[in-house]
């Protein structure tokens, strides 16, 4: 438990249709209902910027902002955001956040930060987010390897990840191919990273109906705001890592099987 007046962080998880703000504590209890808006279209940066005044305003006190952004962000600045627009590259975020709460602001990818909320702290662990575009993040032993773009990488029939499993394919051919494509796509992956656990998280992936290997596990949204506040402080030590294998057994490959309904 902290000691004397708790420190508060204003989380916010920027994302292609929605940003969403909490306040949460030091031990990752919200102090206040979660605020979502709809993204601005087009999503530029004022516009943006303006949302998230908007949802600050609604926040009890806090003392300092953390926030994942949908795109490569390196030292608070943006470089891409490709689900937002050209106009983001160059844009100083973190100092921009600065000034619209007066409160010191810490930005990362969204998928890194939402990884921060459930990864062991152990061997390699990886996120993949599934909403509008693909996150993706690794983790070594707890420390996050900032911006690996696996969404942009090439995957099948000349498409990239994002292409094939990013909330536009969904909409084009539908849950139940949508499903194997996901499928497709972790056992693709999986052979590269040999993670111990893959996190899959993002709105959609509520819609996935195959059953998992035994070392892939859905989580929570919220995570995506929760993961912020360790942005500024760590996470608790890992547990020691020699209890459990660097690499999972090899996964049993699931079957799709129910139709979308
Ligand atoms: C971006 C990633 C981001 C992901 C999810 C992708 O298009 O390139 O940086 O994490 O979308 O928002």
């Amino acid at each position: 438990m902290a000691q004397g007046k708790p420190v508060i962080t204003f989380c916010l998880d920027i994302g292609g249709t929605g940003i969403k703000g909490m306040t949460v504590d030091e031990d990752g209890q919200p102090t206040a209902e979660r605020v979502r808006l709809p993204t601005p279209q087009p999503a530029e940066p004022a516009a943006v910027m303006a949302t998230v005044r908007e949802i600050a305003g609604q926040m009890p006190p806090f003392d300092r902002v953390a926030a994942g952004f949908p795109g490569v962000v390196v030292e608070g600045m943006v470089h891409t955001a490709p689900n937002l627009g050209s106009t983001w590259a160059g844009f100083p975020l973190a100092e921009a956040l600065q000034d619209a709460t007066g409160r010191p602001a810490r930005v990362a990818n969204d998928a890194g930060v939402q990884g921060l909320a459930v990864i062991e702290g152990k061997g390699t662990e990886v996120v993949i987010t599934l909403g509008t575009g693909m996150g993706f993040a690794l983790y070594v032993d707890g420390r996050y390897v900032p911006n690996i773009e696996m969404a942009h990488h090439v995957f099948r029939k000349h498409k990239t990840y994002e292409e094939r499993i990013g909330n536009r394919a969904l909409q084009k051919v539908g849950r139940r191919r949508w499903n194997k494509r996901v499928l497709d796509a972790i056992q693709h992956l999986e052979p590269v990273f040999n993670y111990r656990v893959l996190y899959l998280g993002g709105g959609n992936s509520k819609l996935i109906h195959f059953s998992l290997p035994p070392n892939v596990r859905i989580i929570e949204n919220i995570s995506g705001l929760l993961g912020g506040i360790y942005l500024w402080q760590p996470r608790r030590a890992a547990a020691d890592p020699s209890d459990t294998p660097a690499i999972a057994p090899p996964p049993r490959t699931p079957k799709v099987t129910s139709a979308p309904r």
